[in-house]
C-alpha cells in the first residue's frame, strides 16, 4: 500500500525517445516544475501535481501499485505489461493517445536470408524485449516459433546466432538498416499515450485527474490548430466547408444589413495554407484572417 498523498503524481520517461516531448506537453498543459537535486522528481510549483522521472518500462507497475496516478508511456510498454499480467490482474488503462513518439513494433529478418514473410518464422527463434506481445501475435497468427527474451541490443541477436529474426520497435528504420535487417511484418502501432492506474479514485483526487486529462487534451488539440475568420456570400458556405481542413463545423454569424452575407469562424488543422485562402477568395470570401490557437479546452 502506498502512503496517502494530497499531491497528484505523473510518471514520465527519464531519458529516451518520449522524455522531452512528455515534459513539453505537461508544460503546455500549464504545469511548471522545479527539479530535485537528483533529477528524479519534479516538484509542481503552480499546481499540486508532481512528476516522477523513471524508466519507461517501470511506468505500468508504478501505476498499478498507486505510486502515481497517471503516466506518459509508449503504447508498446503498456500493451506488453497488459498481456504479460496474470489473468484478472489489475492493469493500467490508456486514457488518450498523445500524437508523438510514433513507432511500430515489427518483425525483422536478416537481409538476403531465407526469411521474407512472417510465415517463414515457423519453427524458428525470434529475439525480442516484448515476449508477451510477440507470443500473443504468434498465437493469433497460428505460427509456432520460439521467443528469445533479450533486454537490449535485440538487433544484434541474429548476427550472434542467438535468434533467426527479431521483433523490436522501429521508428526511422535506421537501427534495422545499420544491422542489415528488414521488416517483414508489423505487430503493433505505437505512440505515446496517457495512461491511468487501475485504482478507483474519488473526490478531490478524481477531480484533479480529470482536470489534468482535460488540460492535456486541450494542449494537444491546440497544437497546430488555426482559427480562420472571414466574410463570405451565404450561398458559398457549403463549398467553403468542403474546401477547408476544418476540425469541427464552422460557426456562422449573420451580418447586420447584409442578408446575403455571413461571417464564418472555422477551426482548422495546421495544414491550412495560402492555397486555401486563394481558393476561398475565388469563392467570394473577403477579410480573411488566420490566427494561431494558443489554448483550447473542450
Ligand atoms: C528503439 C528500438 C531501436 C530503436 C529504433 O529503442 O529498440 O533501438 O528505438 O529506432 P530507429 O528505427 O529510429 O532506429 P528505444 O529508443 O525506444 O529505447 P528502449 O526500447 O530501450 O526504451
Ligand atoms: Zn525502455
Amino acid at each position: 500500500m502506498s502512503v496517502p498523498r494530497d499531491r497528484l503524481r505523473v510518471a514520465v520517461q527519464k531519458s529516451g525517445r518520449l522524455a522531452e516531448a512528455s515534459l513539453s506537453l505537461l508544460g503546455r498543459a500549464g504545469l511548471a516544475f522545479r527539479a530535485s537535486r537528483d533529477r528524479l522528481f519534479l516538484y509542481g510549483e503552480n499546481l499540486p501535481i508532481d512528476v516522477l522521472l523513471v524508466r519507461d518500462d517501470d511506468i505500468p507497475g508504478l501505476l498499478v501499485e498507486g505510486s502515481c496516478e497517471l503516466g506518459i508511456v509508449g503504447r508498446n510498454v503498456l500493451e506488453e505489461y497488459r498481456l504479460g499480467a496474470p489473468a484478472g490482474a489489475a492493469v493500467p488503462a490508456e486514457r488518450q493517445a498523445l500524437g508523438f513518439g510514433g513507432c511500430r513494433l515489427s518483425l525483422a529478418a536478416p537481409d538476403g536470408g531465407a526469411i521474407t514473410a512472417a510465415t517463414d518464422l515457423d519453427g524458428l527463434r525470434i529475439a525480442t524485449s516484448y515476449p508477451a506481445l510477440v507470443a500473443d501475435w504468434l498465437a493469433r497468427s497460428g505460427i509456432r516459433a520460439d521467443v528469445v527474451v533479450l533486454n537490449g541490443s535485440v538487433e544484434i541477436a541474429p548476427r550472434l546466432g542467438k535468434a533467426d529474426a527479431i521483433c523490436d520497435l522501429v521508428s526511422s528504420g535506421a537501427t534495422l538498416a545499420a544491422n542489415q535487417l528488414h521488416e517483414i511484418d508489423t505487430i503493433l502501432r505505437s505512440e505515446a499515450v496517457l495512461a491511468a492506474g487501475p485504482l478507483p479514485q474519488s473526490g478531490l483526487r478524481a477531480e484533479q485527474i480529470e482536470r489534468l486529462c482535460a488540460r492535456i487534451e486541450g494542449a494537444r488539440c491546440s497544437d497546430g490548430a488555426r482559427l480562420l475568420m472571414m466574410q463570405a456570400p451565404r450561398a458559398a458556405l457549403p463549398a467553403i466547408t468542403r474546401l477547408l481542413p476544418v476540425r469541427e463545423s464552422p460557426s456562422v454569424l449573420s451580418l447586420d444589413g447584409l442578408p446575403d452575407d455571413i461571417a464564418v469562424q472555422a477551426l482548422c488543422s495546421g495544414s491550412l495554407n495560402w492555397q486555401h485562402l486563394e481558393d476561398l477568395k475565388r469563392l467570394g470570401a473577403r477579410g480573411l484572417m488566420v490566427l494561431n490557437v494558443e489554448r483550447m479546452l473542450a
